[in-house]
This record gives structure tokens, C-alpha cells and sequence, in this order.
């Protein structure tokens, strides 16, 4: 054998062998367990830029995972029961303010309802206002507002509570004409919608005859 051959010779079997090596290390297990349908950071984050996860995010996930993912899916795509509309772009998630968003979470949404321009009507959604706290509705809010495709803001606890508040002693599912009657903003959308509550004690601190004058003013 020649130097080159030698040469050539060792080179392959050392690549080969750095070959087994990295794929041990890289290559995973050729099983269905690598396909699981766990949302890991990669199948969930907004993509390589995405900025750092904040605890809500991922407190939401954890909500999403544990209550929702079984029907509307791992990545949001819907579908993961049969006829589960998406959230991943969905309108109904990412709109502007969250006061509809947070009344179908609240209390459910029955169908017929267009999602992402296809109609769904099934009666699965559940009313998740006495299962979850305002602390942990807004957590999966924020989560399905910002997971996936979507770039909607966070939907803090202030919001929730208010939402909660107008809506007290609701039962039943909210139908799409009456979601559609409500302004997407209210119930804390904007930073600058008050509260009955909060209006009340705002009214309560004037002085008594600035109170007066507003009051007879109203009474007009
Ligand atoms: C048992 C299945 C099921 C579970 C669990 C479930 N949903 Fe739904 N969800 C539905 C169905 C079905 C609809 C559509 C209702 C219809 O067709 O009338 C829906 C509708 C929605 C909508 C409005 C439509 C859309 O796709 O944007 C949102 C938002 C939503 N669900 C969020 C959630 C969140 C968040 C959770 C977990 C906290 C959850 N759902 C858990 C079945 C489910």
C-alpha cells in the first residue's frame, strides 16, 4: 500500500467512525416516541428570533397542555378531537382586545362559529371560568395569543377579573351574535376602560360638590 492509499485508507475510517459517533449523539432514537406529541419549545416558540418566554407564557403552555391540546391540538391546528376548530390564527384569538376571547373562555362558545374561514358547530368547548383562576385563564390566554403563528398582546389578570366581573352569574354558552354585540376592547382591552367597580370608587373619591354637580348634571 501506498502513502495515498494509507492515507486515504485512515481518513474513511476515521470519518466513519465520527459518523456513528454524531449520530448516536445527534441522530435520536428511530422510534415513534421522537413524533410525540409534546409541545417542546421548538413546535411552540415563534420561531428562532422569538424573544425570551415570559412566566406566563409558559405557565400557559403548562394550562394548554394539561386542558386544551387534547382537542384543539398540539400546535393549535385544531382537529385534535374531530371538528375542534383551530386557535393558531385564529380571529377569535388574536383579535384586537381580548373581551370576546375571554368570554368564550369563561363560559364556553356554542356553534355554528367561522374560525379561520371555515365553520365549525359543535357543541365540545368547555366553560373553563369556575375550573380556572383568573391568575391561570390569563396565563392560557397570553399563551394561545402569542404561541404558534400568532402575535396577539398579553391578556393580564386585571382584564380577566374584569371580564369576570360583567359576565357574574352567566351559565350559559355564549352564541356568535351575541360575542359579536360586544366591543373586542372592553372589559380592559384598552388601558383606559374602567370597571363598573372601578368607576364607582373613582365617583366615590370626588369631592362631595364636585359629586353634586356631576350628579345633577347626569340627571338632566
Ligand atoms: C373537549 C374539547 C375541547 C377542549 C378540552 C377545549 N376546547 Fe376550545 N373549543 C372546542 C370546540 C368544539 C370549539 C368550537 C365550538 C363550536 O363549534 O361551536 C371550541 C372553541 C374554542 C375557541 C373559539 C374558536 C377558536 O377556535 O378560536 C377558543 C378560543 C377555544 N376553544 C379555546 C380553548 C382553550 C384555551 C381551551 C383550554 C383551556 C379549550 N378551548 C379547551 C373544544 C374544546
Amino acid at each position: 500500500m501506498g502513502v495515498l492509499e494509507t492515507v486515504i485508507l485512515v481518513g474513511s475510517l476515521g470519518l466513519i467512525a465520527w459518523g456513528g459517533v454524531y449520530l448516536g449523539h445527534y441522530g435520536g432514537r428511530f422510534d415513534g416516541s421522537e413524533f410525540e406529541a409534546v409541545p417542546t419549545k421548538r413546535t411552540v416558540s415563534a420561531g428562532p428570533a422569538a424573544a425570551p418566554e415570559s412566566p406566563e407564557f409558559k405557565e400557559g403552555r403548562r394550562i394548554y397542555v394539561a386542558n386544551c391540546q387534547a382537542c384543539h391540538g398540539t400546535r393549535g391546528e385544531g382537529e385534535g378531537a374531530p371538528g375542534v376548530p383551530p386557535l393558531d390564527k385564529s380571529e377569535w384569538v388574536v383579535a384586537a382586545g381580548p373581551a370576546r376571547l375571554i368570554r368564550i373562555l369563561a363560559h364556553a362558545v356554542e356553534g355554528p362559529i367561522k374560525v379561520a374561514g371555515k365553520e365549525y358547530n359543535n357543541t365540545g368547548m368547555l366553560a373553563w371560568g369556575s375550573q380556572l383562576s383568573p391568575e391561570q385563564l390569563a396565563a392560557v390566554s397570553t399563551f394561545i395569543r402569542q404561541a404558534w403563528g400568532n402575535k396577539g398582546g398579553p391578556v393580564s389578570v386585571d382584564q380577566i377579573k374584569a371580564v369576570l366581573n360583567e359576565t357574574k352569574g352567566r351559565e350559559a354558552k355564549w352564541t356568535v351574535a351575541e360575542l359579536e354585540k360586544i366591543p373586542e376592547s372592553l372589559g380592559g382591552g384598552s388601558a383606559t376602560e374602567l370597571t363598573p367597580e372601578q368607576l364607582r370608587d373613582k365617583l366615590k373619591a370626588l369631592p362631595p360638590e364636585k359629586l353634586q354637580a356631576l350628579l345633577k348634571e347626569l340627571g338632566k
